[in-house]
């Protein structure tokens, strides 16, 4: 690897300090041409348009061609610093510098001194904590001084006395000669050789047959992580036909029952029979309401509705607090989690807060002994939206 400087020697001075110098005969330096820095011979380059396609008129250029084509650009002009050119400031700066080193010293003695002497252990009450401060103020200060003169030397040293002439590096090709390219596959096929697996096929077979099911290692402990939910997601504990009783009582219910207006906490009958009883509320838990008919603005709304009552899920579709709150003047349900608001007589729309979709609603109908029931399950899941459902 080799590389290029400035090397001219500084031939001024004299000049103020602030002044930057810039000696004769150093503008333009030489700079490095594009063959010279990477060394290669350039393979023929097919002519390119403005955007980096062949042109239309595409012509192929070698790679001397393309240098006469394109301006070396050199290096920029070097300007030398005073220090450059003045021995009499670079020892100025020398001493500056050595300054702000020893003053670095100083904050470490400060901090190891202080760390010694002043220790509040033997101290009690109102002594103990002014020694605390005391010793706290002097470590900092100390720690502080040291840090920051270190730093500021060094940066001092580096913006005044380093060399700070620009330098070319020239890559070399990454590409590797042919020579040692064939020569590294000859030893790979050499090696291959060596481990006979074409001879040896009892030994390559059985290797595949090691290798083959070793991925069963990772599958199979998989299994471990429980049965697949299967419907346990999507459905409730809702069936056609299952009457609606009251939550905790258990009663069931006749539309006449509900006043417009009232609202009623309901759960499928005989829950408690399921082998989860308390999983099945969770996600059967529906509430019940009745308004006047001509107050539902939504036709399947209606359609599933009965005299004006309507069943909808009690889960937020947010993240699955119970929505309780009932606002009957505006028939508007709230969530008191996060305040999503459903609008029950638009199919319980939200209309406000972060949940994602309505309300599911309970398809109802009357039996024949005149008690409210399902007429199927909820159509869609219930609950906080998942991957399935946006
Ligand atoms: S859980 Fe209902 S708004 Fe968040």
């Amino acid at each position: 690897m080799s590389d290029q400087r400035h090397t001219g020697q500084p031939a001024s001075s004299g000049a103020s300090d602030d002044a930057q110098i810039q000696p004769p005969g150093t503008g333009g330096g030489e700079g490095v041409r594009p063959s010279e820095a990477t060394g290669s011979s350039h393979a023929e380059i097919e002519g390119r348009d403005a955007h980096g396609g062949p042109g239309a008129g595409a012509e192929r250029l070698s790679g001397a061609e393309l240098e006469q084509r394109y301006a070396n650009p050199g290096l920029p002009a070097h300007v030398y610093r005073r220090s450059d050119v003045d021995p009499k400031a670079a020892k100025r700066r020398e001493r500056e510098v050595a300054a702000l080193f020893g003053l670095s010293t100083l904050g470490t003695l400060l901090f190891i001194v202080a760390y010694f002497a002043v220790k509040p252990s033997g101290a009690e009450g109102a002594e103990m904590l002014e020694r605390v401060g005391l010793s706290t103020k002097l470590l900092g200060l100390g720690l502080g001084i040291a840090l920051f003169a270190i730093g500021a030397g060094a940066i001092h040293w580096a913006k005044t006395l380093m060399p700070d002439d620009e330098v070319v590096v020239v890559r070399k090709p990454m590409r590797s000669s042919d020579e040692d390219r064939a020569e590294a596959v000859a030893v790979m096929k050499e090696g291959a050789a060596g481990v006979g697996l074409g001879r040896r096929k009892l030994i390559r077979n059985s290797l595949l047959g090691a290798l083959a099911p070793l991925g069963l290692l990772a599958i199979l402990p998989l299994r471990d992580l429980g049965p697949l939910p299967g419907a346990a997601l999507t459905g409730t504990a809702w069936k056609p036909g299952r009457r609606l009783v009251t939550d905790p009582t258990g009663r069931p219910i006749k539309p006449e029952d509900i006043p417009i207006g009232g609202v009623v906490h309901v759960l499928p009958e005989d829950i408690e029979e399921y082998e989860h009883p308390i999983n099945e509320r969770e996600k059967a838990t529906t509430l019940v309401i009745r308004l006047a008919p001509d107050e539902i603005k939504n036709e399947k709304e209606r359609d599933w509705s009965v005299d004006g009552i309507v069943a909808y899920s009690k889960v937020c579709t947010h993240v699955g607090c119970p929505v309780g709150l009932y606002e009957q003047q505006t028939h508007h349900l709230l969530c008191p989690c996060h305040q999503s608001t459903f609008d029950v007589t638009r199919d319980c729309a939200v209309i406000f807060g972060p949940a994602a979709r309505p309300l599911p609603q309970l398809p109802l109908a009357v039996d024949d002994e005149g008690y409210l029931v399902a007429r199927e399950d909820f159509h869609e899941p219930v609950g906080p939206s998942y991957w399935e459902r946006g």
